[in-house]
């Protein structure tokens, strides 16, 4: 396996999918990770990826790489920051560049190297020499190699791009190789974790079910019983598929029908799934008190934390009614780990992270200190393409495992400020209508995610002679398969004002409707 150390980067966790799309198992792990010699010798690695970072080498007190990590003698590939910080521990100089550098550079590959595979090269230049298109986002530049280093290639802005030392297998990219638009990018990881490091490809849907029912196995002893909140969406379920093929009817899975679903009929998904997949369902109607506990609340964290709490109360309630649940099982996923700022077995460890949450996911850290049950999420170190791959493996049906991801707090994030009951339905109505049309213009599969969002403005509008001063509602697609970045999907002209018109027509309340089209960066999937 690899080690990526996270020096506090947004991409890092796209390194870690990358390297686990090669088959090769990879763990996060902070740069100031307690006990990390120990670690190492526990995981016994095959080489270490060094992140970016949004911090600075050249200011005291900027995180740097443990010795531990050089003594290991194993290869070490640094990423950006992850390469100015190995330059300057090992001998060499960092400065803050003239020009910041930003987005797409040409990279001219000067010497031969292992990282970079024949043909790899986009195109050659006039000298002959083999040109990549990589991605660059740096302020700091290596202005000095360390001792025993080689130059392997430049760009126009960085004359220091990518540096070796070929003997200690020692590598630094400035650039970016994890993110897609660097071409040759997952090219560059391979060589790097498959022929530099020597890693067997083993990380296989197989491969993680044999784990995971094992990790399971190992936790849940004879007798015990486990709650389970089922969702909907495909991380909870497979989740229960994986706890059901060990436990069974020891799992007890709770449908909560909170209100901020999309679908009225609970009913109906609930026989669905203890029908079609045997599970052993209990189904809770709790819109009335989500609703009333989320009453006067606006802000978009709060809003997350109030139906996380509400969850679980619902669920510490439920396990009071059998003698055995030792065990509250969540469908969480590493991404949801990483974007609340909390890193996987190391949750009180997140010193340096916690400074970039982007948002916190409701059911993370929002557990009560005292909660009786005992916490598994078998998934906690999957990334959501894998889950499904899994789920595909497990039996579950194409349309389930690609149905687009509903967050955790549903529509409760997708009614900007505070929540009403009146605002749920208008806004399940739109996006029914829209999900459908996506639907019948055979688009859905096509997209990485598709929804609609109610925003509390009122708008003039005219029907007939009829004067109108009703909401607005957004609609949002979104081109994405790591929902780290994404692209607003360009929906044909027709499509959207033939969707438009079925709302208008359809639904009263609704007298405008507006498309969203900025990408994230710089703007969030969800808008709240
Ligand atoms: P953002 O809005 O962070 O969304 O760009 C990325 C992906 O995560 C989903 N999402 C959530 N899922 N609880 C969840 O279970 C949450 O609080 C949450 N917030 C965002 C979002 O739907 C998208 O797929």
């Amino acid at each position: 396996m690899i080690i990526i150390i996270d020096f506090g980067s947004q991409y890092t966790q796209l390194i870690a999918r990358r390297i686990r799309e090669i088959g090769v198992y990879c763990e996060i792990f902070y740069w100031d990770i307690p006990n990390i010699q120990e670690k190492i010798n526990e995981f016994s690695p095959n080489g270490f990826i060094l992140s970016g970072s949004v911090e600075s080498s050249t200011k005291i007190n900027s995180p740097y790489i443990s010795e531990s990590i050089f003594s290991s003698k194993l290869p070490i590939l640094g990423i950006c920051y992850g390469m100015q910080i190995l330059a300057l521990q090992l001998g060499g100089k960092v400065e803050k560049s003239k020009y910041r550098e930003f987005g797409e550079a040409k990279l001219e590959i000067i010497r031969k190297s292992l990282l970079f595979p024949n043909n790899i090269q986009d195109k050659f230049n006039n000298k002959g020499n083999p040109i990549l298109d990589v991605w660059m986002s740096h302020d700091d530049t290596v202005t000095s190699i360390p001792k025993g280093f080689s130059l392997i290639a430049k760009t126009q802005m960085c004359p220091l791009a990518v540096i070796e030392h070929t003997e200690k297998k020692i590598y630094g990219v400035q650039f970016h190789p994890e993110v897609t638009h660097t071409i040759k990018g997952k090219n560059i990881l391979s060589q790097f974790v498959l022929e530099i490091c020597q890693c067997q490809i083993s990380w296989t849907p197989p491969k993680i079910i044999e784990n995971l029912m094992q990790f399971i196995s190992n936790k849940i002893e004879k007798k015990e019983q486990v709650i389970l909140g089922l969702s909907g969406g495909i991380d909870s379920l497979v989740t229960a598929m994986l706890l059901n093929k060990i436990i069974g009817e020891r799992l007890i899975c709770i449908f909560i029908d909170n209100g901020l679903l999309y679908t009225n009929d609970t009913k109906k998904i609930v026989k669905i799934f203890s029908e079609k997949y045997k599970l052993n369902i209990k189904h809770i109607l709790a819109e009335d008190i989500f609703l009333q506990n989320l009453t006067g609340i606006s802000d978009p964290e709060e809003k997350r934390k109030v139906i996380g709490r509400t969850f679980i109360n619902i669920f510490e309630e439920q396990a009071l009614k059998y003698p055995y649940v030792k065990w509250l099982a969540q469908g969480t996923i590493y991404s949801d780990l990483i974007e609340s700022g909390i890193e996987s077995g190391n949750e009180s460890n997140f010193s340096l992270r916690k400074k970039n949450i982007i948002k916190s996911h409701h059911n993370v850290g929002g557990l009560p200190k005292n909660m009786k049950m005992q916490l598994i999420e078998p998934l906690k170190n999957l990334f959501k393409d894998e889950v499904r791959k899994i789920g595909l493996d497990l039996g579950l049906p194409y349309d389930v495992v690609y149905q687009h991801p509903f967050p955790g707090p549903g529509i409760g994030i997708r009614i900007i400020g505070e929540i009403k009951k009146e605002y749920c339905n208008i806004l399940r109505h739109v996006d029914r209508i829209f999900i459908e049309e996506l639907k019948n213009a055979n688009l859905y599969s096509k997209i990485g995610q598709a929804f609609s969002i109610f925003l509390p403005v009122r708008s003039v509008g005219i029907m007939g002679d009829e004067r109108k001063y009703n909401w607005v509602v957004a609609l949002r697609a979104v081109d994405t398969t790591d929902f780290m970045t994404a692209k607003v999907v360009k929906l044909p002209y027709d499509f959207l004002s033939y969707v438009s018109n079925r709302i208008i027509n359809e639904v009263r309340s609704i007298s405008r409707i507006v498309y969203d089209i900025t990408s994230k960066p710089p703007s969030t999937i969800e808008w709240e």
